[in-house]
């Protein structure tokens, strides 16, 4: 309850080494670090999020000291594999099986095509090689649990990618949350997601991020009833009103007619006499005092420190699978949230076709 303010320990995030005075690129090694086991990466697909995250958050990690490698990139797309391999200084292969054959990594990242994740998953698990796997974990629930069993049945680790859960101002809003600042278990959540893309599905492509957040403060859900806007066959917006398996209770508002260009959200958890609000994924403000300041913190990082690959949370989140591998710390996103996510997802489309409340462990949502 008495730690400073503003914190110090943003946990994986690695954009405390940032703040670090005279080391304004936090390239000075840390020793801790590069004592660890080396670790060697694949990685099934070279599309967009490989070559614009996922690759640079490899790239800062090694910047940071951290012996991690990539051997390996695979796409049916030979121009596309071959730049991301050459990016990423690894061999280009055309098909997943062959790359992991060949270079029996230490980690797979599943970064293909939604549906490819499952089969290229599945490939990996059968040969003993732990994954993560970008969102949405499989197309439907029940893909995501057998994805999940499978994996547990073969003792292979399984990570879904939550990155937003290590991006700075969500891990501190997490910290304050479990540190009792909202002076009560969390009563109240309500979330706000929209974008602009009219080529992704809005649930499963972008909603998805707040419905991981959401089951990360709040726990599982247990009963949701949404109303959506449909347009040219896809949701092009929702409300929900949310039932949290504790008592708490939640709203979600998504929309996919919002701007390409500035995706927006909004998070806000109550407790008791205490509130706090997570704005765009920037600034994090607790408001728990009656007569006492509100407490803020946003980055103070000029545009010229802001690495997406940390503030997003994809290096973080990386950072702590190759730990988990290592078996020095435990997976902060499990495949088995990522499998829960997509069960919110199938209750939501649910409730909004079937226009009704939906019990989400009664109709086997959850994994
Ligand atoms: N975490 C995030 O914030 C975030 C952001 C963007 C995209 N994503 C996710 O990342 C994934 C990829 O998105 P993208 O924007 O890079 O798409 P993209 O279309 O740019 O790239 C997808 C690539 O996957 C390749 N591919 C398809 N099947 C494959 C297979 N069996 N083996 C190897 N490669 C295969 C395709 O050839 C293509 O190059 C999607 O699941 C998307 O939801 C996540």
């Amino acid at each position: 309850m008495n730690r400073p303010w503003p914190p110090v320990d943003y946990g994986h995030t690695g954009i405390d080494a940032a703040f670090t005075r005279g080391d304004v690129y936090a390239v000075s090694p840390d020793p801790v670090r590069v004592g660890k086991r080396p670790l060697r990466i694949a990685i099934a697909s070279a599309g967009g999020v490989a070559q614009a995250k996922w690759i640079p958050a490899i790239r800062r990690l090694q910047t940071m000291g951290e012996p991690v490698a990539v051997a390996a990139v695979a796409d049916p797309r030979g121009d596309v594999a071959a730049k991301a391999a050459m990016l990423a200084g690894a061999e280009a292969y055309a098909d997943a099986a062959t790359m992991l054959d060949a270079a029996r990594p230490d980690l797979l990242l599943v970064l293909t095509a939604d549906a490819a994740h499952v089969p290229v998953a599945e490939v990996a698990i059968d040969r003993g090689i732990p994954c993560l796997i970008e969102k949405p974990l499989a197309p439907d629930f029940g893909a995501a649990a057998a994805l999940v069993r499978r994996a547990k049945d073969k003792g292979v680790l399984l990570a879904a990618v939550a990155n937003k859960r290590f991006s700075p101002p969500y891990a501190l809003a997490k910290a304050l949350v479990a540190e009792g600042r909202l002076k009560t278990e969390p009563t109240v959540f309500t979330g706000k997601f929209t974008l602009g893309y009219p080529y992704v599905d809005l649930l499963a492509g972008g909603t998805v991020h707040l419905l991981d957040l959401m089951l990360w403060f709040m726990g599982p859900v247990a009963r949701v009833h949404a109303r959506g806007i449909m347009r040219d066959g896809g949701i092009e917006s929702a409300v929900a009103a949310i039932g949290f398996a504790s008592g708490a209770i939640g709203t979600i508002m998504t929309s996919a007619a919002g701007l390409s260009f500035k995706p927006w959200e909004r998070v806000e958890i109550f407790g008791r006499n205490a509130f706090l609000v997570v704005e765009d994924q920037w600034q994090t403000t607790l408001y728990d005092d009656e007569t006492g300041p509100a407490k803020s913190w946003a980055p103070v990082l000029p545009n010229t420190l802001m690495f997406d690959e940390a503030f997003g949370g994809y290096s973080g989140l990386l950072d702590n699978v190759l730990d988990a591998v290592r078996g020095l710390a435990p997976l902060g996103a499990p495949a088995v949230d990522g499998a829960n996510a997509v069960g919110l997802i199938e209750a939501i489309r649910r409730s909004i076709a079937e226009d009704r409340e939906v019990d989400v462990a009664s109709e086997g949502l959850v994994a």
